[in-house]
């Protein structure tokens, strides 16, 4: 009895916290819960809970679920008055959606993520709520925008990008009243809501615009990410986190890095990217991994896809093309980059040293040292400290 009663206690405190804290949300999905724990031995309490949550509908939805179909949007997206385009692009992708390429690390954090959403019950009954906003950071082409996609397909929602380039774009007096539009439609539906380039804002600051306006807009980014609400996600993304006002980064819940990619993975990269061309084109796997360091996913994708057309058409042969391609490579990779290419161009082609040489622009007598005396790139790294 007297754990009974220290149960009930329990579970008002918890109430009585989501309540003050308008987590509306996370009260909804605890009175379901308490409906089903009381439904045997207080059934009159438990139907007039249950009626309690049937009464209204509720502002911001019930949470997020794999199982939940994307609610049609309650009004229509919001546009800017002058312009009439969209301020928010919408995705909806099928949740079998392929992965993107992701290191360990985050796929990781990615997936802790996806569980705290498929677990809100279980978090509510401990008195937490699960990630409410997310700030991605990395250089362009390495996977931001496409892991936002990924990640609203798996929580069986929409994404909504709201690029805040074309927010500012037109009309700075009313940027204050269209991005307001956009959050208030992004709070009403199921939804991922992704600010992207949200260093935009901070980048015109510099410029001589209106500051005011600006001071504005950040003000009220700042405070939606304060209060969205936890049935849904707020991701924002920039290339620039230098950028970003520091009290606005602070309210983040969490920070994601991406990077670009390391020989490893792009190799990986690579396979994925030339898809059934692989058998035709693997064999230069490890010439182009090495020449692709650096480079971010999407550079890759767009030059093997070129280099697949080109096997397509028939117009050049790919020794031809990789041949090209180092080239116009080389002037990007640091010294010792490129002699593991000349090594390796060497060890796996016909290619004479005079013309790897030509190519890559190391001399033929270090080709040769390097061929003949490092069989490993392990043994190559160590040759090259004892050098230094
Ligand atoms: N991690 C990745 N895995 C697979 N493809 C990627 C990845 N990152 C980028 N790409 C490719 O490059 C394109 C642009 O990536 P995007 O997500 O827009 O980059 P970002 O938002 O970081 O600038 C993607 O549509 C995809 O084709
Ligand atoms: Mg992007």
């Amino acid at each position: 009895m007297l754990d009974e009663m220290n149960e009930v206690y329990l579970d008002l405190a918890q109430i009585v916290r989501l309540a003050l804290a308008e987590q509306t949300g996370d009260v909804r999905l605890f009175v379901a819960r308490l409906v089903r724990k009381y439904r045997n031995t207080e059934p009159e309490l438990a139907e007039q809970m249950d009626l309690y949550l049937r009464a209204k509908t509720p502002r911001a939805g019930a949470a997020m679920r794999k199982t939940v179909q994307p609610a049609t949007p309650q009004h229509a997206l919001p546009v800017d008055d002058e312009s009439r385009l969209s301020l928010l692009k919408v995705y909806k992708d099928a949740s079998d959606r392929e992965q993107p390429l992701l290191s360990a690390d985050l796929e990781e954090t990615l997936s802790q993520l996806i569980q705290e959403r498929h677990q809100m019950e279980r978090l509510a009954s401990m008195g937490l709520a699960p990630t409410r906003s997310a700030i991605f950071v990395g250089p362009p082409g390495v996977g931001k925008t496409l892991t936002a996609r990924w990640l609203a397909a798996q929580l069986g929602v929409p994404l909504y990008v709201l690029d805040l380039t074309a927010v500012m774009s037109s009309l700075l007096g009313r940027s204050g009243n269209n991005l307001r539009a956009a959050l208030d439609f992004a709070k009403r539906n199921h939804c991922v809501l992704l600010l992207d380039e949200i260093d935009a804002i901070a980048k015109r600051r510099s410029d001589e615009t209106d500051v005011g306006e600006l001071k504005r807009l950040v003000t009220v980014i700042m405070q939606e990410v304060d209060e969205w609400p936890s049935t849904g996600l707020l991701l924002a993304a920039t290339n620039h986190p230098e950028l970003i006002d520091p009290a606005l980064w602070r309210r983040f819940d969490l920070v994601i890095d991406f990077k670009v990619p390391e020989i490893p993975a792009v190799r990986v990269a690579i396979k994925r990217f030339l898809g059934p061309d692989f058998a035709l084109f693997g064999r230069w796997i490890d010439i182009l991994s090495l020449a692709f360091n650096g480079e971010s996913f999407s550079n890759i994708e767009r030059d093997i896809q070129r280099f697949r057309r080109a096997l397509a058409l028939g117009t050049a042969a790919d020794a031809d093309l990789i041949e090209e391609f180092i080239k116009s490579r080389v002037l990007t990779l640091d010294r010792q980059s490129r002699i593991d290419l000349a090594v390796m161009l060497a060890k796996q082609t016909r290619l004479s040293q005079h013309t790897i040489s030509d190519i890559t622009g190391v001399s033929r007598d270090t080709i040769r040292k390097y061929a003949n005396e490092q069989p490993t790139t392990a043994k190559k790294t160590s040759k090259r400290r004892s050098d230094a």
